[in-house]
């Protein structure tokens, strides 16, 4: 295989930009994450590729459970403070606000337009990032009409 073109072919794949969190008591996880998508209408599932040395990594194996924000476009700033670990204060995580899921207690971005919790069904640990699939369980619209962050549009890479 030709190195090069295995990574711009793979980096050809479109990805959304999105704020994975997880909480466990006081121990908070958030990663800005792309390798996500959708899996399953019914039920419904979806599919995350989360880096095993993150917190999050380890925060999400042990609960079972995460929420991802969706960032809209406009939004790249926010998502630029989640790709460092999460250090909360009072009720901000990284500077932001956030609010627990209904569901799951994993940390809602309030500034986010679109959320949605899960919870783990299965995961697949080969490789540096475990593959977790989970169950839709709740979800959130806070602004309809934004439009969602494309990671082609930010300049940015992670794949290849
Ligand atoms: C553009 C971009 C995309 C990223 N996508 C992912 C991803 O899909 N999965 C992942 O585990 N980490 C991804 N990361 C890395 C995390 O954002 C970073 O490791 C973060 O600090 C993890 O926070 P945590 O330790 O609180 O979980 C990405 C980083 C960048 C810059």
């Amino acid at each position: 295989m030709d190195p090069q073109a295995k990574k711009v072919a793979l980096r050809a794949i479109t990805y959304g930009l999105y704020v994975l969190t997880a909480m466990d008591g006081d121990h908070v996880g958030a990663a800005g994450i792309n390798w996500l998508t959708q899996a399953s209408f019914e039920p419904p599932l979806i599919a995350v590729a989360i880096k095993k040395d993150n917190d999050s990594h380890a925060i999400v194996e042990k609960t079972g459970a995460f929420a991802v924000n969706v960032l809209a476009e406009g939004q790249l700033e926010i998502g630029k403070a989640f790709f460092r670990s999460a250090k909360v204060e009072g009720n901000t995580i990284n500077g932001y606000q956030f609010e627990p899921g209904p569901e799951t207690g994993a940390p809602l971005l309030v500034d986010l337009p679109y959320w949605f919790e899960a919870r783990t069904t299965d995961s697949v640990m080969r490789g540096d990032h475990t593959v977790f699939v989970a169950e839709v369980v709740n979800a959130g619209v806070r602004d309809e009409s934004a439009v969602p962050l494309l990671l082609r549009s930010t300049g940015m890479n992670y794949g290849g």
